[in-house]
């Protein structure tokens, strides 16, 4: 009986340990939009084409952003050193360099314009 409750407890920890690898493991794709929520940008923006809904009633649609944007902008603007009309983003992105490429990338694959077939 012992010896049951023993192997249970090891299965219950091989099954949690292998739940957190693959949370590290996904695709470049999805670790974007991890760092889009993680950095409470769903405060003000939702992304309707991937049903990425913000609670604010008039937030902004990034769903198109990366249509006519370029990286080198957009990494600039959320870090509050260039202006989009005349005005500096509301937030300073927090993250590391590394995170903001990510973040960036991702939004840049935001293209409602071009519409994908669906699967
Ligand atoms: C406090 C509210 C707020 C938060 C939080 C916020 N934004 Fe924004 N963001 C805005 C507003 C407002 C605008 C529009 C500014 C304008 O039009 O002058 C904007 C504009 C943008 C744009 C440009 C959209 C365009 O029209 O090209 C991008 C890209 C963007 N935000 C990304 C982000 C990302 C990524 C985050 C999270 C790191 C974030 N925002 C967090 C309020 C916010």
């Amino acid at each position: 009986m012992k010896n049951t409750f023993f192997f249970l407890l090891f299965i219950s920890a091989i099954v949690a340990l292998f739940a957190f690898a693959f949370s590290f493991s996904q695709s470049d794709e999805v670790d974007g939009q991890q760092i889009f929520t993680d950095s409470k940008c769903i405060k003000c923006h939702s992304v309707e084409s991937l049903e990425i809904t913000s609670k604010k009633d008039d937030a902004l649609d990034l769903s198109n952003v990366g249509a006519d944007s370029d990286a080198e902008f957009l990494k600039k603007y959320l870090v509050k050193e260039e202006t989009m009309n005349d005005k500096k983003h509301k937030t300073k992105f927090k993250g590391s360099e590394e995170e903001l490429n990510t973040l960036v990338d991702w939004l840049l694959t935001l293209k409602t314009e071009e519409v994908e077939t669906e699967g």
